[in-house]
């Protein structure tokens, strides 16, 4: 006879309890709507991702999920945020964990915000203001991309309360960019975020593969498309034309205007001018060097974001993560330095700041939960983020953000 077999003759049996079997019986009715049952289902944003594959064509999928080359850089990216290792202190009275931050001067509820992402509408025809209504609703910051689906204006009206701010691209002719920029300057949003890693498009292969066209054209193989997810297909024709809203009532095409909106003849000449012009606060994104850094806080810039672009442009750069504490040094606590690229979990949001940024931009993760779900979709990655980041605040000690700065961490080398 075993010991377990001990154990079993030992324990003090009794007639099974009819009663405690019905206390046991979950009677709550399961949801019927299969986006809802989704959702509610979702525990991370893996399964999210999982999720919104299933409901949008490939074609878009691929165009959200894809990165640039061999897709090295962005398999780079979440492999750092695997190498992290989080310091860790006991005693903390950790029963209150607060995650707010401020940010230019005003509480934000967690240093978490909305990266700027070209199309949203092509993921699900809510498109920006949904996104943005999420980040009105939990207090944070959302940025409306220049190769946004929904104007400024459009923004603006439809979310009145959100906290805004603009992302750039310097068009190549200027009084093109003074255009935008002026909308921006009209409709109350509070800061622009220049991006400066797209001197030209990254090759996307995946895109390229697909046949990725901006609008989508019907072809033959299309019907199977529209087959396989007809509802993302009725969304689309159903509601406005897919365009590049910021550039409404120009006469040019898609195809014309998406060459022009990259500058490869940009310069920080560039920068200067853009100082020229808006008085308000300029955040710089696609800082991969200490030395570019250094220079942008000499130039006076309220921030800059360590960024490959989810490594969609140059492939094989730096890790953001990897030189982040370096950047962090550098600039001496002149400028406001965030991240992004990779960060898929309340827990990687705790990495970057352990690791020294102030807050982190999420780009991906929330286009997961646009295709899974709509604005539910982008609630639940709010939902889910917030709960890992309090969770992984609280194991290691943490009541603040500031004292995850204070306690630190370190990428293990293997
Ligand atoms: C589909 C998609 C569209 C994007 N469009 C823009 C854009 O218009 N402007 C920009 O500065 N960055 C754009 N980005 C980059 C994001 O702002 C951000 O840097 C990147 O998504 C961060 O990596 P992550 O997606 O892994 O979080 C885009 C990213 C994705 C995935």
């Amino acid at each position: 006879m075993t010991a377990g077999d001990g154990d079993f003759l030992k324990s003090k049996r009794q007639w099974p309890s009819i009663r405690y079997f019905l206390s046991l019986i979950d009677f709550s009715l399961p949801a019927f709507n299969l986006k809802r049952r989704t959702l509610h289902r979702a525990v991370t944003i893996e399964d999210l991702k999982r999720a919104a594959k299933k409901r949008v064509p490939r074609v878009v999928f691929d165009y959200v999920e894809g990165s640039a080359g061999n897709e090295v850089g962005i398999s780079r990216s979440l492999l750092s945020y695997r190498n992290v290792e989080w310091k860790v202190r006991g005693f903390s009275d950790v029963s209150e964990i607060d995650t707010s931050i401020y940010i230019l001067n005003e509480r934000v509820e967690m240093p978490i915000l909305f990266a700027p992402t070209g199309y949203t509408r092509f993921m699900n025809h809510v498109g920006e203001p949904a996104v943005a209504s999420v980040a009105e609703n939990n207090n944070l910051i959302y940025t409306l991309s220049t190769m946004g689906t929904t104007s400024p204006a459009e923004l603006a009206r439809a979310v009145p309360g959100s906290r805004r701010w603009f992302q750039l691209y310097v068009v190549q002719n200027r009084q093109d960019s003074l255009n935008v920029i002026n909308q921006a300057k009209d409709n109350g949003f509070e800061a622009l975020v220049l991006t400066i890693d797209t001197p030209v498009t990254g090759l996307r292969h995946r895109d390229t593969r697909n046949g990725l066209t901006i609008p989508p054209r019907i072809r033959p193989s299309t019907i199977i498309a529209i087959a396989r997810k007809p509802r993302w297909w009725i969304n689309l024709l159903t509601t406005k034309p897919l365009e590049f809203a910021a550039f409404r009532g120009w006469d040019r095409s898609l195809q014309e205007l998406a060459s022009t909106i990259f500058d490869p003849s940009m310069t920080w000449k560039d920068l200067e001018w853009l100082q020229s012009v808006w008085d308000g606060p300029i955040i710089v994104k696609g800082v991969q060097n200490v030395r570019d850094a250094r220079k942008l806080s000499r130039m006076g810039v309220a921030g800059i974001v360590v960024s490959n672009h989810g490594g969609r442009q140059l492939d094989q750069g730096p890790v953001p993560l990897e030189i982040l504490s370096d950047i962090v040094k550098e600039v001496d606590g002149k400028v406001d330095v965030y991240i992004d690229g990779a960060i898929m979990s309340g827990s990687d949001v705790y990495s970057a700041i352990a690791l020294g940024a102030k807050a982190v931009f999420i780009g991906r993760a929330y286009l997961y939960g646009i295709m899974a779900g709509g604005q539910r979709g982008v609630e639940k990655v709010v939902e889910i983020m917030k709960k890992e980041l309090i969770n992984t605040m609280a194991l290691s000690g943490a009541k603040t953000i500031e004292d995850i700065h204070e306690l630190g961490a370190r990428i293990r080398k293997s």
